[in-house]
Formats: structure tokens, sequence, C-alpha cells
């Protein structure tokens, strides 16, 4: 990019991508030169029903002409009706709901809560997660922006990540058994002064890599949680709104948590974040004096704009197109796996994807200089993806898929193509 002003702007991941975008609809950009990004991102995995949709952006506008933002006590018809819609597609006792502005805030709220309703305040999260930057978030947040900025939060803990591909506790290859779930809560155990509040976990672990917990993970999880009288803090911001080939993950385990924490996906681009948990735990929260006020709490603009998102992955049944056109880009990508030695595992679940890259497939040594050739490489033929990298402990190299729900049949074919091409091209000179 050659505008001399981005040099005013403080870098706050690395570099910036290669061109401005001056448009985006469905799941393309539009870049200043004129050239055209097919966004396997879907933005920063927010843009559920394509960027733009008309209707979210009909919602937005209703909010400019009625009411855009409040003082923080005072309610409006858009947070009503949203805590409606939503409360509507979740099971008992799931039936209480708030609404923030971002992830990392929403999660803190749920720890919060979890800590004030139990009088207790140890938290685990799993390694390769990402929770958010924010401080309560970042404590538990161990994929990545660990180092340098002095101590985390003390109770946070580490339970191991159930990667196969790279088993944490050396037991397991291809094929999840547990023993990383068991072993870590040994290791809480141990480490523990007697004070197990809660868990948070993400049912997929995107930013880590998009590592896939076996069926039988979560059950057995909230066992262990419940053993220890530990709540279950799900972190659904990626993966909620049917991402995963369901409304929500914790339906692919046939688990209910304690606290459901949503953002991302639920604003579809504008930044809405919401908690959500039972009667009972919001009773005594409540009476222990529970306070949460943020500056845009029960905002009405971004509540608008997120029943919009909510609406129509209702009414078009983005769930279960989620699930079908994920199997037609699993399908593709185990296709390239046959035939370039790079890639090295694919996985994935719904319309949340992952590549991981190595250097030979004996070795496993992730391939850090291929993925972020091949990262520019797909940009360069207008495919925008991720590398996402796990962090410490043999970091996963993995390309991040994850489109827009909406992304159509054709979309997905081209995507496949430009990352077939893409790998060839940079293969070479690998
Ligand atoms: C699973 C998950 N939780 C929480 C967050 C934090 O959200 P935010 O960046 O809006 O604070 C992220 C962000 O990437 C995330 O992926």
């Amino acid at each position: 990019m050659d505008d001399p002003r981005i040099e005013r702007l403080i870098r706050y991941g690395g570099g910036f991508a290669g061109e401005l975008v001056v448009r985006a609809r469905g799941s393309w950009l539009e870049t200043a030169s004129g050239g055209r990004v097919l966004d396997f991102t879907a933005g920063q995995i927010c843009a559920t029903v394509g960027h733009n949709h008309p209707r979210v952006a009909d919602a937005i506008r209703r909010s400019l002409d009625e009411v855009i933002h409040l003082n923080s006590w005072m309610l409006s018809p858009p947070v009503l009706d949203l805590a409606d819609a939503l409360l509507d597609t979740l099971p008992a006792p799931l039936d209480r709901a708030m609404f923030l502005s971002t992830g990392g805030e929403s999660v803190e709220a749920a720890v919060r809560m979890a800590k004030l309703a139990s009088g207790r305040f140890e938290v685990a999260s799993l390694t390769r997660s990402w929770h958010g930057l924010t401080g309560g978030a970042a404590a538990l947040t161990l994929a990545a922006g660990r180092r340098g900025y002095g101590p985390t939060l003390p109770g946070s803990f580490a339970l191991p990540a159930p990667y196969a591909y790279r088993c944490p506790v050396r037991a397991c290859d291809g094929a999840c058994d547990c023993s990383c779930l068991e072993a870590g809560f040994d290791l809480f155990d141990q480490a523990s002064v007697g004070s197990p509040a809660a868990v948070v976990a993400e049912p997929v672990l995107s930013a880590g890599g998009v590592i896939v917990p076996p069926p039988g993970y979560f059950a057995r999880l909230v066992e262990l949680c419940d053993e220890r009288g530990m709540m279950v803090v799900f972190d659904e911001c990626q993966t909620g709104l049917g991402r995963l080939g369901a409304m929500y993950g914790f339906e692919r385990y046939g688990v209910v948590p304690d606290f459901l924490v949503l953002s991302k996906t639920l604003g579809g681009g504008v930044p809405i974040g919401a908690v959500v948990t039972s009667a009972a735990i919001e009773e005594r929260c409540y009476e222990l004096g529970f306070v949460h006020v943020t500056s845009h709490v029960s905002d009405p603009m971004p509540a608008a704009a997120a029943g919009a998102v909510l609406e129509i992955v209702r009414s078009e049944d983005l769930p279960a197109r989620a699930e079908r056109a994920g199997e037609r880009l699993a399908s593709h990508l185990a296709e390239l796996a046959t035939r370039h030695e790079a890639v090295g595992d694919v996985r994935g679940m719904g319309l949340l994807h992952g590549v991981e890259l190595v250097e030979d497939r004996d070795s496993r040594r992730p391939a850090e200089a291929l993925g972020l050739a091949l990262t520019d490489e797909c940009e360069r033929r207008g495919l925008s993806i991720n590398l996402v990298r796990g962090g410490t402990g043999g970091a996963a190299n993995c390309l991040r898929m994850a489109p827009p729900l909406t992304v159509s049949d054709d979309e997905i074919d081209l995507a496949a193509e430009i990352l077939d091409a893409s790998l060839a091209a940079v293969e070479v000179h690998a």
C-alpha cells in the first residue's frame, strides 16, 4: 500500500494487508485499485450473513432515525426483541441475556459472574485458545499475545488442548482419546488452592489452529467440572449462530453450558457481544450486587443489527447451509491433501476449516515460510485467508477458512481452485 498516511497508524498485529478496501458485499471485497477479493475470513469471522447484507443495513438505518445509543440503565425495543429472539434459540436453563460490545468484554463478564456466583476465583482455559486481549480475557488466551505485558490474573490455569495431530501429552496420533483432558484436570487439582470456579472453552479452537475436540470431549469436561463445582463457559464468539453446522457449537457435543458467550458472528460486522446464562445464576449475581455497567451495554443500534442477523440465520436456515457448504469445502481440501505434500492435516467442522502446513509429512515440522508465502500468493490471486499460528509447544501453522455462511458453491469451488494454484506456485519455490 503506497499511501504514506499508513505510517500514522499503530501497528497492532505486525503489518497491514496490501490494499485499501473500499466496498464489501456478500463474500466479496473491492479494493481501491479495482481488484476483487473473495473473503474466506468473513472479515474477522464476523460477516456471518455476508458483508453489508441489505437487511442488516436497513436495521442500522432504522436505528439512525430512531435511537443509536442510550444511558446504560435505559432499554429500547431492539434490545428486548433481541433478547427474546436469541433466548428462543436456546435450551433451558439458558434464559437470561446481557448485551455488551466485544468478545473479550463478554468473556470477562461471564467469568466475573461465575466468580461472583460461586464465591471462587480459579479459572482454567485450554492451551491454544483465544478469548480476547482485555486483562481478564487475556489471562485465559493462551494462543498468542502473552509475552511482554507483565503478570496475568492469579488463579488462571491451562488445560492441554485436544490437538490430536500434535498430542500435548504424547498419547494419541490423529484421533484424540481425551488423555489430555484427564492430565489437565490432574494438573489443575494439584496446583489449585481450593477455589475452582470455571472452565472457559471454545467448541472448536479457532485461532489456535482450528482444533476440533473429539465427540465425547465436552461431555467429559462437564463431568470433571461438575465433580469440582466448576461452571462451564462456552466461548462461541466465532461458532455461535450456525458456523459449525448447528445453531451453537455446544449442540454438536450434546452438552449445555452454564454460560454462553457470543460476539463476532452475532453482530454480522457490528460490534456486539452477549452473555447468556440461567435465571438462577442471574438471580444469585443480582442478589450479590453484580455490576457490569459499560458505555455500550444494551445499546439499541448494535442490538438492531444483531436482531437482523439472527433473523436471517433462522429464516434461511444457515446452520444447515453451513453444514452442506462445509462438506463441499472439506472434500476439496481432502482432495488437495492427496496432491500437495505441504498439507499435513485437514480438519474442521461446518464452515470452519483448517489446513495445517508442514515441511514434510514425516517430520511434521511447521512450514512457516511457506504459510506466509501461500497467504500472500492467495491474496495476489484474489483470495483472503488467514494463517493462524497456535502459540508455543510445536506451533500449528494452519490456514484457516471461515467464509460467510451465505457463501455459494461456486465461491467455494473458486477458493479451492485458487488455493490449489497458490500451493503449486509456492511449492515450486520452497
Ligand atoms: C473465540 C473468541 N473469543 C473471544 C474473542 C475476542 O473477541 P474481541 O476481539 O471482540 O474482544 C475472539 C477474537 O478473536 C475469539 O475468536
